[in-house]
């Protein structure tokens, strides 16, 4: 393996999940948060979702104690980047801060070490010219909930190098994962697919077709769906399903890709979901 020390940028939903899967591989995880709170926070929610693989007898107590050891948390990026194979950035989606985030990360990291964003709709080719390596530069996209969903999405930039697409496939099978290599475009496949989907679904609720639960009802009995597209854009948040059909909708200017005004309404209003509480359906 090429990959035996790896830092995650961001314990948020998407890093504590990432951070989960390569400890669980045996992998030395660097976690990188900005206040202690968080990395505390990360750390626990990482300590009771392994707690739950446990108690589904996917793991035993030893794994998952091994898998915690693995995991080192730090404060700063210079730091925790310094010796390691790998770099994966989780932190939200925002292109100014990512770009931040590289920059202390191009510096630090040795020069060898592959850089990954796992951004959902940023383009990695113009991440990667932010950085004096953009050819060592490849989207890595995890699913929601990341210790479960088999998909990594490898996504090549315009300058990503055959061998960084190598050893992240290759590492990305090695955390148990189905790699699938894609082009770097607008949403990639799997957002520019899901994402139609999911507005297509609120402009039903928006236009009066169906209550939220009978378009879900639809999807998930009719289309064998685990979640319906509603209950599915809450548990992404909805701020973030906007964020991704305005990044499809100005990359390809197709009126196809326009947001629903009622998802944009509800963002303004801070219902974005799990998150927040309430999206589509209300949360405790
Ligand atoms: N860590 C570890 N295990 C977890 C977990 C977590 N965070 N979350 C769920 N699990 C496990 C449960 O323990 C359970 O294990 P079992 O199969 O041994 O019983 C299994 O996953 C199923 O969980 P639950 O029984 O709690 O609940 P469900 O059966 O309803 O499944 C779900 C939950 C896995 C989230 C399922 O509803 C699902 O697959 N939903 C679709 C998720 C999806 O589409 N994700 C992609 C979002 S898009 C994205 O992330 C990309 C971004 O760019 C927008």
């Amino acid at each position: 393996m090429d990959i035996q020390k790896v830092a995650v940028i961001g314990g948020g939903t998407m890093g504590n999940g990432i951070c989960h899967v390569f400890a669980m591989n045996g992998i030395a995880v660097h976690l990188v948060e900005t206040k202690q709170e968080l990395a505390d926070k990360a750390l626990s929610t990482i300590e009771n979702n392994l707690g739950r693989m446990v108690d589904k007898e996917k793991i035993d107590v030893g794994q998952k104690e091994e898998t915690l050891s693995n995991i080192q948390p730090f404060l700063n990026i210079s730091k925790a980047v310094k010796e390691v194979d790998l770099v994966v950035e989780a932190v939200p989606e925002n292109f100014e801060l990512k770009k931040k985030v590289f920059a202390e990360v191009d510096k630090a990291a040795p020069k060898k070490a592959i850089l990954a964003s796992n951004t959902s709709s940023i383009s990695i080719t113009k991440l990667a010219a932010t950085t004096y390596r953009p050819e060592q530069f490849i989207g890595m996209h995890f699913f929601n909930p990341v210790p479960v969903m088999k998909l990594v999405e490898v996504v090549k930039g315009l300058e990503t190098s055959d061998e960084a697409i190598r050893v992240i496939t290759e590492t990305a099978e090695a955390l148990g994962k189905n790699p699938v290599e894609v082009a770097d475009y607008p949403g990639f496949v799997s957002n520019r697919v899901l994402m139609p989907m999911i507005n297509e679904a609120i402009y039903c609720v928006y236009e009066g077709v169906a209550e939220p639960e009978d378009v879900d009802s639809v999807m998930k009995l009719g289309m064998a769906h685990p979640m319906g597209p509603l209950r599915l854009a809450d548990f992404i948040g909805l701020d973030v399903c906007l964020d991704i059909l305005n990044v499809l909708h100005d990359g390809f200017k197709d009126p196809k890709y326009r947001p629903c005004p009622l998802l944009v309404k509800m963002v303004d209003a801070g219902k974005l979901g799990d998150k927040s509480g309430e999206g589509f359906y209300e949360y405790d």
